[in-house]
């Protein structure tokens, strides 16, 4: 009998197993492929939702999740414990994916064991060393660390051949969040936030970038507060993330607003349904950009850069940063000026990428004899 090829997926947070379910769905399918689960819980509660959604065992779990961890705190406890882990099970390949610190650390101990990098969601760039932060650095350590990289669209694999990348090493496969969103939008979708909206229109709303907590995050509640009591007709939500810095201003600003919900973080499913239902949103997410331009929704981008390059050109996408003016008038203008509006509900990217399969099919092709 052929040896199976060995694949270990290593995350840790919400946005990583939104994207790594559908590739560890596909990896369990193959007769090819023995998938090896390890995650980190750099999140925890917010984590063990989506496992539980998706039903993912993992075989290991690192449960190192501390309330105000440091980004040296999460790279030294994954560390500490991931080369024993590799080296007991010694995948072919190890696959992190995107920009977060669990990403980073994985690959680091993957490479310190000498074990091949799969890097899914590898090129996205902002150039701009504090924007996201640490993530626009984590991406290009983590595409330095790989073998193989797993560019969701024709601009990040550009980016990774512009840094000297090998070609032969990079594929163009699409984003495996659209193979999620495709499990998770139901027709006849309900929930309790739709009834509260009524005939209003549903801005939703997400914020919880690191770069943004303190005076920026201040300044867009504020923005939106003056918003919400301005324009008679519209209806915030806000799933607020579990960081403490994140709901203490959150809940200083926006609480007390008859027409402000702040919610806890929404089920995957949930959330992508109450999006789909969104009039328009706010967000200083990255994943939330790649959705809404599937679904064909405007936002706003709560930061001084994105490195959704593709997004941007659909249009539906502007990036508008986070002083209180700036988020005040550009909200204002979307929310009153019907044509432009218009303009912006624009749609594309990402029709029957399958990327998840792309990713496995890659994968099997350059292990299976080697
Ligand atoms: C992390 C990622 C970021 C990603 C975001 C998605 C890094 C450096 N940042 O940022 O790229 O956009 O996840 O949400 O990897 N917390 C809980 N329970 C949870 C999750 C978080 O209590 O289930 C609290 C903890 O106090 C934790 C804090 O939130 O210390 C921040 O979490 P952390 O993972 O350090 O950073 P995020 O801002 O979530
Ligand atoms: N999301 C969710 N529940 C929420 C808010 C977001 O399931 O209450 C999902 C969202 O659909 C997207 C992902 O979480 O797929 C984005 O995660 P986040 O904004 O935390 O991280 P980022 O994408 O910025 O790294």
């Amino acid at each position: 009998m052929q040896k199976k090829i060995k694949v270990m997926t290593i995350f840790g947070t919400r946005p990583e197993a939104i994207k790594m379910a559908p590739v560890i769905k596909e990896l369990q399918k193959r007769e090819e492929i023995e998938c090896k689960v390890c995650v980190t819980a750099q999140h925890r509660e917010m984590l063990d939702q989506l496992l539980e959604v998706f039903e993912i065992k993992p075989n290991y779990d690192l449960n190192i999740m501390k309330q105000g961890q440091s980004l040296s705190e999460i790279t030294a406890k994954v560390l500490g414990q991931i080369e024993k882990i590799i080296n007991e099970e010694k995948p072919d390949i190890v696959l992190v994916h995107g920009d977060t610190t669990t990403a980073f650390a994985g690959a680091l101990g993957a490479f310190y064991t000498q074990t091949d990098v799969g890097h899914v969601e590898a090129g996205l760039r902002t150039w701009n060393k504090y924007s996201p932060f640490p993530e626009e650095i984590n991406r290009q350590m983590i595409d330095i660390l790989s073998d193989i990289h797993f560019a969701p669209t024709d601009i990040s694999k550009k980016n990774l051949l512009k840094e000297g990348k090998d070609e032969k090493n990079i594929y163009v496969t699409g984003n495996t969040l659209i193979d999620t969103l495709k499990t998770t939008l139901q027709e006849n979708f309900n929930h309790n936030v739709i009834k509260w909206i009524e005939n209003d229109r549903l801005v939703l709303l997400t914020a919880h970038r690191r770069e943004n907590i303190g005076e920026p995050m201040k300044n867009i509640f504020k923005a939106i507060r003056h918003l919400v009591e301005e324009i008679k007709d519209i209806k915030v939500v806000y799933p607020v993330h579990l960081n403490k810095k994140v709901r203490d201003i959150a809940n200083e600003i926006l609480s007390n607003c008859d027409r402000i919900k702040l919610i806890e973080p929404l089920n995957v499913i949930h959330f992508h349904n109450i999006m789909n239902k969104a009039y328009l949103i706010l967000t200083d997410s990255g994943g939330i950009q790649e959705e809404a331009t599937f679904l064909g929704k405007p936002v706003l981008v709560l930061r001084d850069a994105t490195e959704r390059l593709e997004e941007m050109k659909v249009g539906n996408i502007k990036v508008i940063g986070t002083t209180e003016e700036k988020v005040y008038e550009e909200t204002k203008k979307i929310l009153t000026n019907s044509n432009y509006y218009k303009q912006m509900k624009k749609c594309g990217l990402y029709e029957d990428m399958n990327a998840s399969k792309k990713i496995v099919d890659i994968i099997i092709k350059k292990y299976i004899n080697s």
